[in-house]
């Protein structure tokens, strides 16, 4: 058999493989998977809290009423029991919708490529947050859009700054495709997006006329303040993301998308090409466990967990980290995004964590499809207990004191006096 090169695969591939950068998440997944590393790195939820007991009675009632159906192929719509309890859940947060409003996805991620499939050609202008989910740059990479990153603060995307840009693309006449925004407990940044900021994106996205993606997978993880009114609720035009990962199992693999019909016509379409339908196993289960049991009282247990984990990270990150360094103070979620004092690279800074502090996180650089996030490092409170978070931030704060010796040495080095 011929033996191949590396090159002569790479001059096979597609031109949009280009686009496909290794995930940093990934990596950083395998290297916080070793039980020797404090992981502030993913965005997973602690095991301790999966309903393990609830899903074993769940399957069984499942296999035994209707374990055929379970294990057959489902509809790309999606299971409509299932359908049922979403639309309910949506009712509480003030989205009224039925059950063909909405599809069921292999998690949000899915909704997320099946988006970008049918709404980005090659060049296409669309608008992310900056910093911005990870996963769903990945995504978008795939149709080789043009990205542009709007800016955030406290009170999440800066609507001034996106009015500015669109302005400027209109008097080029670039048309953007749609503006995907993560209004709750943003990741990576832990920023809420103020309720009148989510009006005027919506006024912005009818004046401009793009389309409005809502992904609100930690909506319900809100420790403390009134959750602010979901832009779905105002606006039956927006596609809004959901998904069980964040609120009771990621391994179940399931989301829902619900959007205007003729969008969700060709989000099937797009859906049966990519996998036919989304596991009839999984969506029973979950549909059982919804029916059977309190699945409201798991939340409630995982938000007083992760407050205390997030207050932990709070209380850690004031004693130990360097004057200079700054953080999100997030109401709810699973993430802090932290900022270094001047002239620190996060990404740089990384390999020293690793091998010598034995700690991980994630460097900001990734989350933007452009410049920025050198400075910058998401941190999850979601995973360890309190006091290994105790720990991991007072190794991260040795970390961060040691690269800001070595920066200031280097710069007094280069002061005129000593040339
Ligand atoms: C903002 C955001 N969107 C989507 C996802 C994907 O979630 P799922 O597990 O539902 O695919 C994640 C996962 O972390 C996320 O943070």
């Amino acid at each position: 058999m011929t033996e191949f090169r590396l090159d002569q695969w790479t001059k096979l591939y597609a031109p949009r493989v280009s686009q496909m950068k290794p995930s940093e998440i990934r990596e950083m997944l395998a290297v916080a998977a070793r039980p020797d590393i404090i992981s502030f790195a993913g965005g997973l939820p602690d095991t301790r809290v999966f309903p393990v007991h609830q899903i074993v009675e769940s399957t069984q009632r499942v296999m035994l009423r209707e374990g055929p159906e379970a294990l057959q192929y489902g509809s790309s719509e999606g299971y409509e029991a299932l359908k049922r309890q979403i639309v309910g859940m949506m009712a509480e947060g003030g989205v009224k919708i039925g059950v063909d409003d909405l599809i069921i996805t292999d998690g949000a991620q899915q909704a997320l490529e099946l988006l970008g499939k049918i709404f980005i050609g090659k060049g296409d202008t669309i608008l992310v947050e900056a910093p911005s989910y990870l996963g769903a740059l990945q995504a978008f990479a795939g149709y080789e859009p043009n990205v542009v990153g709007i800016p955030m603060d406290d009170d999440g995307l800066k609507v001034d700054l996106l009015e500015d840009k669109l302005k400027e693309l209109s008097r080029q006449g670039i048309q953007p495709k749609f503006l995907y925004v993560i209004p709750n407990f943003q990741n990576p940044a832990g920023f809420t997006m103020s309720a009148d900021r989510r009006l005027k994106v919506l006024e912005l996205a009818d004046k401009y006329g793009f389309l409005v993606i809502e992904d609100d997978p930690y909506g319900k993880l809100r420790f403390d303040g009134e959750a602010k009114v979901l832009l779905r609720a105002v606006d039956e035009n927006v596609v809004y993301l959901g998904t069980f990962s964040k609120i009771f199992a990621p391994g179940m693999r399931l989301g829902w998308v619900i959007a205007p019909k003729a969008i969700l016509e060709k989000l099937i379409n797009a859906k049966q090409a990519a996998n036919l339908c989304t596991s009839s196993f999984s969506q029973r289960i979950t549909e059982e466990y919804m029916n059977s049991f309190d699945w409201r009282h798991n939340v409630d247990v995982l938000i007083d967990l992760y407050r205390d984990r997030r207050d932990a990270m709070f209380d850690a990150l004031e004693e130990y980290f360097p004057e200079g360094s700054s953080w999100s103070r997030p109401n709810g979620g699973l993430f802090i995004w932290a900022t270094l004092p001047d002239g620190l690279d996060s990404g740089e800074m990384l390999a020293e964590a690793i091998r010598e502090a034995k700690v991980a996180y994630v460097p900001g650089r990734g989350f933007f499809a452009s410049e920025g996030g050198k400075s910058n490092m998401r941190l999850n409170f979601s995973y360890c207990p309190p006091e290994v978070i105790d720990e991991g931030i007072k190794r991260l704060g040795g970390v961060i004191k040691h690269q800001l010796v070595l920066y200031k040495s280097l710069m007094r080095g280069y002061t005129p006096e000593k040339k």
